[in-house]
């Protein structure tokens, strides 16, 4: 299949590709550059970051690349006003935002001349994001890590919402490969975003103990928790689940409340921090569904060509064939 142009705003992706927002500090700007310098787009998790370091984190990715690198936040992060505009003021590409939905955002970007991509699940709010002014929609299946705005699968989804608006889609959840990339593409995405994927790579500043929690890991072993967020999510089994499941979790002591709206069942923030910091048993794994197709931690440039490569070669199945086999 010939690789289709994603276009954000002004700026035009050479690949298709997306390396989709990863907090805390799993997508930082050496992993972001990397994507961008691979000819993707890169995107740096600036939720559970300081504003300085968040800046930091761009200026870093602007001395590595000058390819495209947005910043993710989540809406549900209580400093994400001034965490977006710390990152327009530092002129990051593009500011994604999920967990939430923010109708400030639209004229914050329109100020900036900067890109506003909302993550969405639903076509009635592809809707609205599209008439506020989004640039462009990530659009976000059940397959995916983290944090859901859905029980339903990527391809029903997206189709829903190919038929409502008009401006470039990028879909994520669940790609791991460029069949799948592909075929995603060939029902109308104008992107794809990964994230799990990029996630094991040499360029990831992630411990090397939990990059390889992501690979080969049993579907079983995929499992939904409820963030206290007010959303479920998406994350590896291990004994912080487990005790999360069974209610068997010790109260955190220190509460920096982080989040506008928080259950207080745990707190989300000191849990991701502790699984980046390498702490498989006590920290909170957050993963999407292809983990369990990933056979090996790569190099991101290779990543990319076999994402590229399987995309060019991908032949969409004869109408009548889908079906067998
Ligand atoms: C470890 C991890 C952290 C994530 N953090 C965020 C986040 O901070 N903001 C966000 O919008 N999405 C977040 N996501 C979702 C990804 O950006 C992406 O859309 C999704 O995981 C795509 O599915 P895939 O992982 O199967 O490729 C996270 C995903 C993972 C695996």
């Amino acid at each position: 299949m010939q690789l289709p142009k994603l276009k954000i705003g002004n700026m035009i992706a050479k690949y298709p590709v997306v390396q989709g927002g990863m907090a805390i500090r799993i997508s930082t700007a050496p992993l972001a550059a990397a994507v961008a310098e691979a000819g993707g787009v890169g995107t740096i998790a600036g939720t559970g970051m300081s504003l300085e370091e968040l800046a930091a984190e761009i200026r870093q990715a602007r001395k590595l690349t000058r390819g495209i690198v947005g910043v993710n936040i989540l809406f549900a992060a209580k400093n994400f006003a001034q965490l977006v505009t710390t990152s327009l003021r530092e002129k990051a590409d593009f500011i994604v935002s999920g967990a939430g939905f923010s109708r400030d955002m639209f004229a914050w970007g329109r100020e900036f001349k900067t890109p506003i991509i909302p993550i969405v699940s639903s076509a009635r709010l592809a809707r609205l994001a599209e008439k506020m002014g989004a640039a462009a929609l990530v659009v976000e299946g059940v397959e995916a890590g983290g944090h859901l705005g859905t029980d339903q699968p990527l391809k029903r989804i997206l189709k829903e919402i190919r038929e409502t608006v008009k401006i470039p889609l990028i879909a994520a959840g669940g790609i791991a490969t460029g069949d799948e990339a592909a075929e995603i593409l060939s029902l109308g995405a104008d992107g794809v975003q990964l994230a799990t994927r990029f996630l094991a790579s040499h360029e990831c500043t992630a411990p090397q103990n939990y990059k390889e929690a992501h690979v080969g890991v049993n579907p079983e072993d995929i499992v939904l928790i409820e963030s206290p967020v007010g959303l479920p999510g998406k994350a590896i089994r291990n004994s912080f689940s487990e005790r999360l499941a069974r209610d068997q979790l010790v109260e955190e002591k220190k509460c920096d409340t982080c989040l506008k709206k928080c259950s207080r069942r745990f707190c989300i923030f000191a849990a991701l921090n502790r699984a980046q910091q390498g702490d498989l048993e006590n920290g909170l794994i957050f993963s999407g569904e292809s983990a369990v197709k990933i056979r090996e931690i790569l190099p991101v440039g290779e990543i990319m060509r076999n994402l590229v490569e399987g995309i060019e070669n991908f032949a969409a199945p004869a109408r009548g064939m889908q079906n067998q086999g």
